[in-house]
C-alpha cells in the first residue's frame, strides 16, 4: 500500500470511530494537513447528522467550508467531543511532534479544548524516539534571532523555514538534530524562551487514541 492509501484508510478509520457519538449540536474540532484532508473529505456525507467543525487552520477551514460544513469561532463553542488530526511524528506514549504544516498554535488550542484527541498517522510516522522530524517552533517575528540562540544553547540546528507566515503572523524555526528525550520536559523548556508562541511538541497533552495505519490494517491505540 502506498502512503497515500494508508492516509486513506486512517481517515475512514477515524469516521468509524466518530460516527457513532455525532448528535445534532455536536461542533467537531478538525486538525491540518493532507491526511486530516481526507478525514474532511469523508465528513461531507455526515454533514446532516452533526452541527459544524472548529479548524484548526484557514486551509481546513476552507476546505470545511466547501463542503458545506458550518465553521465555528472556537470562543463560541464549548468543549469539542473530539479533535482529530494527523502528525508528523508519533511515539508508544502518544506524544507528538506535530507542524510540519505551520499550524502548531492553532492545533495545541483546539486540541486542548478536546475531550479526546485522535490522532490519524501511516506507520512512518510512528517512531520510538520523537526528534528525526525537525521539531518546528512559531515564534514571534522580532524574537527570531533571540529563540534560535536559545535553541543553539538547548543543543538544536535551528533552521529559519523561509517563506512561511502562519495563519496568525508569526514565523517558524525548524530544529535539526534535536533528538528529544523527554518530551513533557522540553516542551515546557521551550515554551519558556521569551518569543516563542508555540513548540510542536504535543506531549502535556498528547493524543488519547492513535489510529495508525500499516499494510496489514489501521491499528487502534487507545491510551485513555
Ligand atoms: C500541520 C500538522 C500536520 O498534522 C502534520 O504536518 C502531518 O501532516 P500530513 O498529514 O500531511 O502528513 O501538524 O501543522
Amino acid at each position: 500500500m502506498t502512503q497515500d492509501e494508508l492516509k486513506a484508510a486512517v481517515a475512514d478509520k477515524a469516521i468509524s470511530e466518530i460516527e457513532p457519538w455525532l448528535e445534532k449540536d455536536t461542533v467537531l474540532g478538525i486538525g491540518t494537513g493532507s491526511t486530516a484532508n481526507l478525514f474532511i473529505d469523508r465528513l461531507k456525507p455526515l454533514r446532516d447528522q452533526f452541527k459544524g467543525a472548529v479548524a484548526s487552520s484557514e486551509a481546513s477551514a476552507k476546505r470545511l467550508e466547501a463542503l458545506g460544513i458550518e465553521v465555528f469561532e472556537l470562543n463560541s463553542v464549548g468543549t469539542l467531543p473530539f479533535y482529530i488530526d494527523g502528525a508528523d511524528e508519533v511515539n508508544a506514549h502518544l506524544q507528538m511532534i506535530k507542524g510540519g504544516g505551520a499550524a502548531l498554535t492553532r492545533e495545541k488550542i483546539v486540541a486542548a479544548c478536546a475531550e479526546r484527541f485522535i490522532c490519524i498517522a501511516d506507520q512512518s510516522k510512528y517512531v520510538s524516539q520523537l526528534g528525526n522530524f525537525p521539531l518546528p517552533i512559531e515564534v514571534i517575528p522580532m524574537a527570531r534571532s533571540y529563540v534560535a540562540r536559545q535553541l543553539v544553547g538547548l543543543g538544536a540546528e535551528p533552521v529559519y523555514r523561509q517563506g512561511v507566515v502562519t495563519d496568525n503572523g508569526n514565523q517558524i524555526i525548524d530544529c535539526y538534530e534535536f533528538m528529544i528525550d523527554d518530551p513533557v520536559a522540553m516542551e515546557a523548556t521551550l515554551n519558556a524562551i521569551v518569543g516563542v508562541v508555540t513548540n510542536g511538541l504535543f506531549a502535556a497533552r498528547g493524543a488519547d487514541i492513535l489510529l495508525l495505519g500499516n499494510p496489514e490494517g489501521v491499528e487502534r491505540i487507545a491510551l485513555r
